[in-house]
C-alpha cells in the first residue's frame, strides 16, 4: 500500500477518506513542521499532501526521500513549493484550482467593501459606544458607478468581475493577454498594469505570486493610481511593497487597504496595524467548510490520478 505523508489536519470527512485509501502519516497537532522534519517524516513515503504554510523550498526539495513521487498541494497556489526543484527531481506538483474560486471572490468583495466603506473605523466607533449618526459621518466611498480595476483576470479575477459588476461597478483588467469575448464579459483591457492603474478607483489584486508580479505594487506604481484610490488583495503578499503602501496609507494617496494576504504570513507589517483604514482578515479566502472539504477531496484525487496514470491534470511543474 502506497505511503502519505500529510502535512496538516485535514476535515474530518477528508481524513477519514484518505486513510481509507493509503497508508497516512497525518499530522494531528497544529505545530507546523520544520523543514527538517518535513525530509525526516518524507522517509519511506510515497507521496506528500501539503498546504501553504510548508515552506518546501529547493534545500527541503533535495532532502526528501527518493520515495516521494508527488507533492499534492493543498491550495491553488503553490508559492511555497520550489517547483522547479521538485521537476529536477521528478516530483510533480499539483494543486486545486476551481474548487475555491467562489469563497475566494466572495472575500475579495468583502475586503472591497470593507475598505471602501470603512468597516474597521465603523466597529471600533460602534464599540466605544460613543457614536452618533450625523450627514458627514465615516463617509465612505461608493461602489457603484466606481470602476473596479483586477489585476490578474483568471478564473478568481473573473469570479470577482462578475460580482462586482452586479454592484454596478464598470470592470477593468490586466492580463498577461487580452481575454476573449466571452470570458472578458464586457470588461475592459488594458495593456499595462499603468494603464490599468491610472483609472482604478479600487484595484482587486487576483493574479498569481511569481517572478514578475513581485512587489508589483510599490513606491513607483503606486504613483499611478488616481488620489484616494484603494487597493485589496485576496491573492499572496508578495505583490505589494509594504513600506511604499504603508507610505501611501499614510499620506492619503491611498485611501484604504484591503488584506486578506501578507508578506511573509502569519507576521504582517506593523505599520498596517496602526491604520484604521486598512481592512485586515488572517487568511480566509478558502475558509468555508464546502470549499476546504472539496479542496482537500481534489488534493487527494490529484494522487489518486497520479498513482492511476503517472500524470495528473492539475499538475503545475
Ligand atoms: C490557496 O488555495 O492558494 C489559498 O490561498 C489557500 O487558502
Amino acid at each position: 500500500m502506497k505511503k502519505i505523508l500529510v502535512t496538516v489536519k485535514l476535515l474530518k470527512s477528508n481524513e477519514e477518506r484518505i486513510s481509507k485509501m493509503w497508508n497516512t502519516k497525518v499530522n494531528n497537532s497544529n505545530k507546523i513542521y520544520s523543514q527538517k522534519e518535513l525530509i525526516k517524516l518524507s522517509y519511506d513515503c510515497d507521496g506528500i499532501l501539503s498546504s501553504i504554510v510548508d515552506k518546501i523550498d529547493k534545500k527541503t526539495i533535495n532532502g526528501l526521500s527518493d520515495s516521494v513521487k508527488i507533492i499534492s498541494n493543498f491550495a491553488v497556489g503553490f508559492g511555497n513549493i520550489d517547483i522547479e526543484a521538485a521537476k529536477k527531481r521528478n516530483i510533480i506538483v499539483t494543486n486545486t484550482p476551481d474548487v475555491l474560486t467562489d469563497a475566494t471572490a466572495e472575500i475579495a468583495m468583502l475586503l472591497i467593501l470593507g475598505a471602501s466603506r470603512r468597516a474597521v473605523e465603523g466597529m471600533k466607533w460602534v464599540r466605544k459606544k460613543n457614536w452618533k449618526w450625523s450627514a458627514d459621518f465615516l463617509m465612505g466611498k461608493q461602489l457603484s458607478g466606481s470602476r473596479l480595476g483586477i489585476l490578474g483576470m483568471g478564473r478568481i479575477g473573473r469570479a470577482v468581475a462578475k460580482r462586482a459588476k452586479a454592484f454596478g461597478m464598470e470592470i477593468h483588467y490586466h492580463n498577461r493577454s487580452k481575454l476573449d469575448n466571452t470570458l472578458e464579459a464586457g470588461a475592459i483591457y488594458h495593456k499595462n498594469i499603468q494603464s490599468l492603474f491610472s483609472i482604478s478607483d479600487i484595484l482587486s489584486i487576483n493574479c498569481p505570486a511569481t517572478k514578475s508580479t513581485n512587489k508589483i505594487i510599490n513606491k513607483k506604481t503606486l504613483g499611478f493610481f488616481p488620489d484616494g484610490a484603494i487597493i485589496t488583495n485576496s491573492a499572496r503578499g508578495d505583490m505589494i511593497d509594504d513600506d511604499a503602501m504603508v507610505d501611501a496609507l499614510n499620506s492619503k494617496k491611498i485611501f484604504s487597504l484591503g488584506l486578506d494576504v501578507y508578506n511573509g504570513e502569519p507576521d504582517i507589517h506593523p505599520g498596517y496595524l496602526k491604520l484604521s483604514n486598512v481592512f485586515i482578515l488572517p487568511h480566509l479566502g478558502s475558509a468555508t467548510k464546502k470549499t476546504r472539504t472539496d479542496m482537500a477531496n481534489l488534493a487527494i484525487d490529484n494522487i489518486e490520478e497520479f498513482f492511476k496514470t503517472g500524470n495528473c491534470i492539475n499538475k503545475v511543474n
